[in-house]
């Protein structure tokens, strides 16, 4: 079987953090880049904990970019409260030694799929600023890009930053209808799905036991969100929202896919950023995506420990 061949576009964020290391501990997809955008934190010190993640998993090879460090139309918003001051919790990380690259995030997405057209991914785990900007400036990946699997929304769900809408898109609204419209075959993986795969305080001391820098790192700053997410959400366990989308990439299996009508609420009212699916086809209109639903969420989880577990030893 091919190995899957993705960019990584992100805010690195704590769960982002986790999906980078997930990534790297799988041997079947090929993380060919990491793209920054503005947030979990502001763009910038994305970028620096990019960097001073893959410098601690030694993969300093991967490029990082700098991409969007605002929404299109909106104001920026961080997650200071959920991810910490720096972006990864309770860990800290020392200043990296590695640079971001020169080209600008959307510059490398075009580069990097019109280079193999038909076989570059795109995880798209952040807020979709750069990936809105890459469709408008460079209309010719929209027929290259082989998929897009976005860590966003809340379909059948309750919001985790409004009542009504999930972070990622809730930060730019406008970047997620440009990408949910622009013909790119995409899954949307949305907190329905993300918030069943809970990795417990009891999972999370397994990482104790094994006492290396990335076991410690793995402990601190998911203990940091899985307290956020206990105090505020009543939620036992940090939810591996950004892992589950690169799974969409390689283990569809554990994934309940639907295609489907979506969109996302764009209108500064109540449900700004409020991502839905026309279930009853009122509208009559093909799908445009495909939203995941459902979850065999024990098995990812235990499938994503395995990895991290092996990867940190
Ligand atoms: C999403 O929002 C961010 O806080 C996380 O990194 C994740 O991508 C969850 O709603
Ligand atoms: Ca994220």
């Amino acid at each position: 079987k091919r190995m899957k061949r993705f960019i990584l576009d992100t805010d690195p964020g704590i769960y982002d953090a986790l999906t980078i290391l997930y990534a790297l501990a799988s041997p079947e997809v090929k993380m060919e880049a990491i793209t920054v955008v503005n947030g979990n934190c502001p763009m910038e010190q994305g970028v620096i904990n990019a960097l001073s993640v893959l410098e601690l998993a030694g993969a300093v090879h991967i490029p990082v970019a700098k991409g969007m460090d605002k929404p299109l139309l909106l104001p920026v918003v961080n997650a200071e409260v959920t991810h910490g001051k720096n972006g990864l919790g309770y860990a800290e990380l020392p200043a990296p030694r590695t640079s971001p690259v020169k080209e600008h995030a959307v510059e490398l997405i075009h580069e990097l799929v019109m280079q193999d057209p038909g076989q570059i991914n795109i995880v798209a785990i952040g807020p979709l600023t750069n990936i809105a900007m890459a469709v408008r400036l460079y209309p010719q990946i929209v027929g290259a890009v082989e998929h897009i699997y976005i860590m966003g929304g809340a379909i059948n769900h309750c919001g985790n930053m409004t009542p009504l809408a999930e972070f990622n898109i809730y930060c730019d609204p406008h970047a997620a209808s440009i990408v949910f419209h622009s013909g790119i075959p995409f899954t949307l993986v949305p907190l329905d799905v993300t918030y069943q795969t809970l990795m417990t305080a009891e999972d999370l001391r397994r990482f104790e036991a094994i006492k290396t820098p990335l076991s410690d790192f793995i402990v601190k700053a998911s203990r940091y969100v899985m307290e956020y997410l206990s105090e505020s959400q009543e939620i036992m366990g940090c939810a591996l929202n950004d892992p589950l989308a690169l799974a969409a990439l390689f283990k569809k299996d554990l994934l309940e896919i639907s295609p489907l009508v979506l969109d996302v609420d764009t209108n500064y009212g109540v449900s700004m950023g409020k991502t839905f699916a026309d279930f009853y086809n009122y509208e009559q209109k093909p799908a445009n995506g495909d939203a995941a639903l459902d979850v065999k969420a024990r098995d990812f989880v235990d499938h994503f420990l395995e990895r991290m577990i092996k990867l940190s030893q």
